[in-house]
């Protein structure tokens, strides 16, 4: 591509893209990415509750009682949206050190999910695969002394998402997502399912998830935040450019049907580059603090929250994800 440049004043411009931008009809005729709502998953946050408890750092974001999680997946789905992922909201005294309250039938999430199949809903619901909410420390698996530290025990973890996976698999689980970030997570969930008749089960791995600051407002939601120090012994350093192809190839070579990229909007550069070279399906997690700061700038004028929403979610798709995690949903709804 080459423009000559006009050099003198007779010459009149030839290229001139506003003539595509005129009028509403043909900007909305030339649009090339797209955006339904057939893309968009709800998160929700399920517990043992006798009403809804709003999160405080979440506006219009709630952690719901089981029946309400089942009736409010109900009305949505009738209004189109099709996809929900959940995550559980474990009591103090049902946590311990392994997170063995996520297998259990009793767990806020593995009842939504059995409700919910119960039901018939034509919708598919992903079920979030990590302990940090279940662990009285916090922390995506059981622990390990390392020299003066604890950390995470890898290979303890992969036992105990194996039955997990069997918990969420058995109570109704469309998807599983694995989000731990732990080695070999996912070829330990595939031979799980495979080895009990589940091998129909897609794997929705967040392959590349970085220790974000933007979680925050997610652990009060799920209240799953650390007793001490942080995850950047198994999530990824946002310093590092090149090792999310370690990430990916792994977790394509032990079974990963779909990526998972999160957080979204300061990894736009990621997810292109992921999408370059992967045939999967790819999505993107538009996580809390993305959705919270949005929310905030809006309540104080800065921005029009809608616009501002739809312009992230666009760029998002724009970037290459197939699919978006979004707490915008129900608005989305109304929007798209
Ligand atoms: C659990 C998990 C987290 C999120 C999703 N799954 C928190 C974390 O890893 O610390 C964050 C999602 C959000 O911020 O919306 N591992």
């Amino acid at each position: 591509m080459n423009y000559e440049i006009p050099n003198n004043s007779n010459n009149p411009i030839t290229v001139r893209p506003r003539r595509l931008r005129k009028g509403q009809i043909l900007r909305d005729c030339l649009t090339d990415v797209s955006l339904s709502i057939n893309n968009i998953i709800y998160p929700l946050f399920v517990g043992h509750l006798d009403a809804p408890i709003p999160v405080k750092t979440m506006p219009g974001v709630s952690q719901l009682p089981v029946d309400h999680a089942v009736n409010l997946i109900k009305e949505l789905a009738s209004q189109g949206l099709k996809q929900f992922i959940l995550f559980g909201i474990t009591p103090k005294n049902k946590k311990d050190h392994h997170g063995t309250y996520a297998c259990s039938t009793d767990a806020p999430v593995n009842q939504v999910l059995a409700k919910v199949k119960a039901l018939g809903l034509n919708v598919i619901m992903h079920a979030d695969l990590c302990l940090c909410e279940y662990t009285d420390h916090g922390h995506c698996g059981p622990l390990i002394p390392n020299d003066t530290k604890l950390v995470v025990d890898n290979d303890k973890t992969l036992n105990q998402l194996a039955q997990t996976t069997l918990a969420l698999a058995n109570a109704g689980a469309d998807i599983v997502a694995p989000s731990g970030m732990m080695d070999g997570m996912v070829e330990t969930i595939r031979s799980t399912l495979d080895q009990n008749n589940h091998s129909d089960i897609p794997i929705f791995s967040y392959a590349i998830k970085y220790a974000s600051n933007f979680y925050g407002p997610f652990r009060d939601a799920g209240e799953g935040g650390m007793s001490f120090g942080d995850r950047k012994g198994y999530q990824m350093d946002y310093r590092r450019k090149h090792e999310w192809k370690t990430e990916l190839q792994e977790d394509i070579k032990q079974g990963a049907d779909m990526i998972m990229i999160k957080p979204a909007m300061a990894y736009l550069d990621i997810i292109q580059s992921v999408r370059q070279i992967c045939d999967l399906p790819i999505g993107a997690y538009h996580v809390s603090g993305e959705y919270s700061m949005l929310c905030a700038a809006a309540s104080q004028d800065l921005l029009d929250l809608k616009e501002a929403a739809l312009e992230s979610m666009f760029a998002i798709k724009r970037a290459g994800a197939d699919l978006i995690i979004t707490y915008f949903a129900p608005d989305l709804i109304k929007w798209l």
